[in-house]
């Protein structure tokens, strides 16, 4: 892979894996960043990856639904392969308006399988970014395994699983060369403050109230983003084509203690609110999500075993890391609540 298409590259993960690979990487050859700049992507992400590796990475603002803008980018790019992670990616959102959705998530990604399938000659791997959420939901006990029926609770996992069921088609009738993961909940940083982490963090430093959905007990298993780029990178250089991977943190965490934790450590590290009172106070129970899966749990062996990846960031130190990136990046937060962020969290929460 000398030349790759990364789409969503101005999202979370998607901009720190063209950091990982620019900045962290041996890899020595260029990317292609094509994003449409929803609410979602953040130009700041990058802002140094233009100037810092000038011959190395550019930027294309299309849609990845856009078959002529797909078409003429392979046509004049000369790319060799594709690292797909663009998205709508937020479950609320879904439930609330799920048609785009609908859009980016299947037909985007049908767009960038037809134009694989197309140019057999210039595209040597489709990587798919995909989410655990693909499985369901799990009971008090076992993981899932890539082995596992899909079970999709909500309209945006449906999506997710739709287009993981492209992909696999694809391999398998058309011999596109492609590799898929599946990966739990991601947090670090540049992540759109609408998922639970950034929010928290955010809301705790400002003294805003923390909504936690129905009892706080349903479970996630955190990964930091830095080991999620790492092993997509891994999957992409030594994963069998046609192959599924399961990533995770093997760090399940209940809501409410992810929640407690961050509020600690902004009591820590930004000082007690005005009248000494602690962030904890701040938590309030509010109605439940609609079909809010209650655990996740991935068994990673498969990635561990046949690739070698494992995860290095721990969540205590991970999250440590998380909140002081936050506090200590007051331009980037600012920005990013001057635009969208702001007025979902006023059509969410009032003033
Ligand atoms: P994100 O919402 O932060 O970023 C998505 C990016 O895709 C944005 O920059 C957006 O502008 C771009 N995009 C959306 N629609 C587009 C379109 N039609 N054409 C071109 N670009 C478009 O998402 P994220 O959290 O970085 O997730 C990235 C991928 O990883 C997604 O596929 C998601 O399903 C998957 N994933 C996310 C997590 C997680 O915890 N965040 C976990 C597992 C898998
Ligand atoms: O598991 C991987 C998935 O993780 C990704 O595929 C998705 O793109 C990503 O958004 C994330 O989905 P979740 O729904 O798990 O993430 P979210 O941050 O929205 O919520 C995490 C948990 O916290 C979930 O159980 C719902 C709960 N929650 C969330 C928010 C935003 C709250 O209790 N309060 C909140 O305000």
């Amino acid at each position: 892979m000398e030349k790759i298409i990364v789409t969503g590259g101005c999202g979370f993960i998607g901009s720190n894996f063209i950091r990982h690979l620019l900045y962290e990487s041996a890899f020595s050859g260029s990317i292609i960043n094509i994003d449409k700049m929803t609410y979602a992507a953040n130009a700041d992400n990058l802002k140094d990856a233009a100037s810092d590796f000038p011959d190395r990475y550019s930027f294309v603002c299309a849609d990845i639904c856009d078959n002529a803008a797909m078409e003429n980018l392979i046509q004049t790019s000369s790319a060799d392969s594709i690292c797909h992670f663009a998205a709508e990616s937020h479950v609320d959102r879904s439930i609330a308006d799920p048609e785009a959705f609908i859009r980016t998530n299947i037909m985007g990604t049908y767009r960038l399988l037809e134009i694989a399938r197309k140019h057999p000659d210039r595209i040597s791997l489709f990587h798919h970014v995909s989410t655990d959420e693909v499985f369901g939901s799990l009971g008090a006990v076992g993981a899932f395994a890539e082995t596992t029926p899909y079970d999709p609770s909500s309209p945006y996992s449906a999506s997710k699983a739709a287009s993981d069921h492209l992909v696999s088609a694809y391999h398998r009738t058309y011999g596109i060369p492609v590799t898929i993961s599946n990966c739990s909940n991601n947090y670090g940083p540049y992540q759109f403050p609408e998922k639970l982490i950034p929010l928290v963090i955010l809301n705790a430093k400002e003294g805003r109230p923390i909504p936690v959905y129905g009892d706080g007990k349903n479970i996630r298993d955190w990964l930091h983003v830095a080991d999620h780029c790492r092993a997509i990178w891994t999957v992409m250089n030594k994963g069998i084509r046609g192959r599924t991977y399961n990533i995770g943190g093997n760090a399940e965490m209940r809501n409410i203690d992810v929640v407690t934790m961050i509020c600690d450590a902004v009591d820590r590290m930004a000082g007690p609110l005005d009248g000494n009172r602690p962030r904890r106070n701040l938590i309030r129970f509010v109605t439940d999500r609609p079909g809010h899966d209650r655990r996740y749990a991935m068994d990673c062996s498969r990635i561990g075993r046949e690739l070698g990846w494992k995860p290095k960031e721990s969540f205590e130190t991970g999250l440590e890391k998380t909140v002081r990136w936050y506090l200590e990046n007051e331009e980037w937060v600012e920005r990013v609540k001057s635009g969208e962020y702001l007025s979902w969290m006023k059509q969410q929460y009032g003033d």
